[in-house]
């Protein structure tokens, strides 16, 4: 099934705009009231043109998957599509249900930082409900932090790699990222949402100044525009394959796959845990996702994925 610009989003901004014709303090001002009629028609007249940006019919055309995207909700704005995620799944949303935003007013990232969700990239989430421990989620971030990596060297030719936990980089900057969040009881998964940020289609001059320096995006590595349906379709298509691989024969197979395209393994790293630093040699990954790091005393620090940032000294 299928759903458009559903009401969650791109109605209610609109509803928002008429709400506010009818309040204005201009209502009383018939000159000023021209231009706020103008101005609104023309915000309305933009939104409609924008919202023909990510295709429901395309994407229909090109899917290949069994579960994932079968189910899909692309809104023109929301505040995180992990939100709507979550309260679509706890409302009894189906595995694998989609829901896409043009763009988030809240969009969040890991350790709850800002995150920049402008028109022209992909921000998307993927309601998941497998039956695993809650110490298991992290892999479920490796596992998708693969299909992303592979999904883009696939279609694009070009070199990605995941940097632990959750980052997807072209040429050491980062294009994507994965925020995992789980409803849990007992120990037990209930539902898993997965939300996906990748920079598709924007410019590095639309990201601030901080972030320009870590950043890329699809757009500034390959020179041109990408669609999004398609590269939808091919990320739906890998990470369902390396979930079903997960889910029937371990998670050993996809961790291999993780570490073989791997960005820092073996690399000297500075690691920030709740404000405190250390340095020491990235020597690997373990079953659970932690990383395991040689400090220079030759003891062993296991740093499990939270509020953690890692970077290649
Ligand atoms: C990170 O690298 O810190 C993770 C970023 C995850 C961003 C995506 S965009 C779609 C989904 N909705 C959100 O609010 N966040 C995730």
């Amino acid at each position: 099934m299928y759903h458009s610009k559903s009401i969650l989003g791109a109605t209610a901004d609109f509803t928002t705009d008429m709400l506010q014709l009818s309040t204005s303090p201009f209502l009383t001002h018939p000159k000023r009231n021209t231009h706020k009629i103008c101005f609104l028609i023309h915000s309305l007249y933009k939104q409609i043109m924008l919202k023909a940006m990510i295709s429901t019919d395309k994407i229909k055309e090109d899917l290949r998957t069994r579960f994932i995207g079968r189910r899909l909700h692309v809104y023109d704005t929301v505040s995180s599509t992990n939100d709507v995620a979550r309260a679509l799944a706890l409302e009894g949303a189906e595995e694998g249900t989609v829901i896409i935003a043009e763009t988030q007013t809240k969009g969040r990232g890991r350790a709850g930082r800002e995150w920049f969700s402008p028109r022209g990239g992909l921000w998307f989430s993927i309601i998941l409900k497998p039956k695993i421990k809650a110490r298991e989620v992290s892999r479920i971030t490796l596992t998708v932090g693969v299909a992303v990596t592979a999904a883009l060297n696939r279609q694009f030719n070009l070199n990605a790699e995941v940097k632990w936990p959750n980052d997807v980089l072209v040429n050491g900057r980062k294009v994507c990222g994965v925020l995992t969040e789980s409803v849990t009881c007992d120990e037990t998964v209930k539902m898993v949402v997965v939300g996906i940020g990748l920079n598709a289609n924007i410019t590095l001059e639309e990201f601030s100044r901080s972030l320009r320096g870590s950043a890329t995006t699809l757009k500034e590595e390959l020179k041109k525009e990408v669609s999004l349906e398609s590269l939808l379709c091919e990320i739906f298509y890998r990470i369902e394959s390396e979930y079903v691989v997960f889910l029937t024969e371990g998670f050993a197979q996809v961790l291999s796959e993780w570490k073989a395209l791997a960005a820092f393994i073996g690399k000297h790293v500075e690691v920030t845990v709740v404000g405190r630093k250390f340095r020491g040699m990235a020597e690997d990954v373990d079953e659970y996702g932690s990383l395991i790091v040689r400090l220079s005393d030759g003891s062993v620090k296991r740093v499990v994925a939270g509020d953690v940032k890692v970077r290649i000294v």
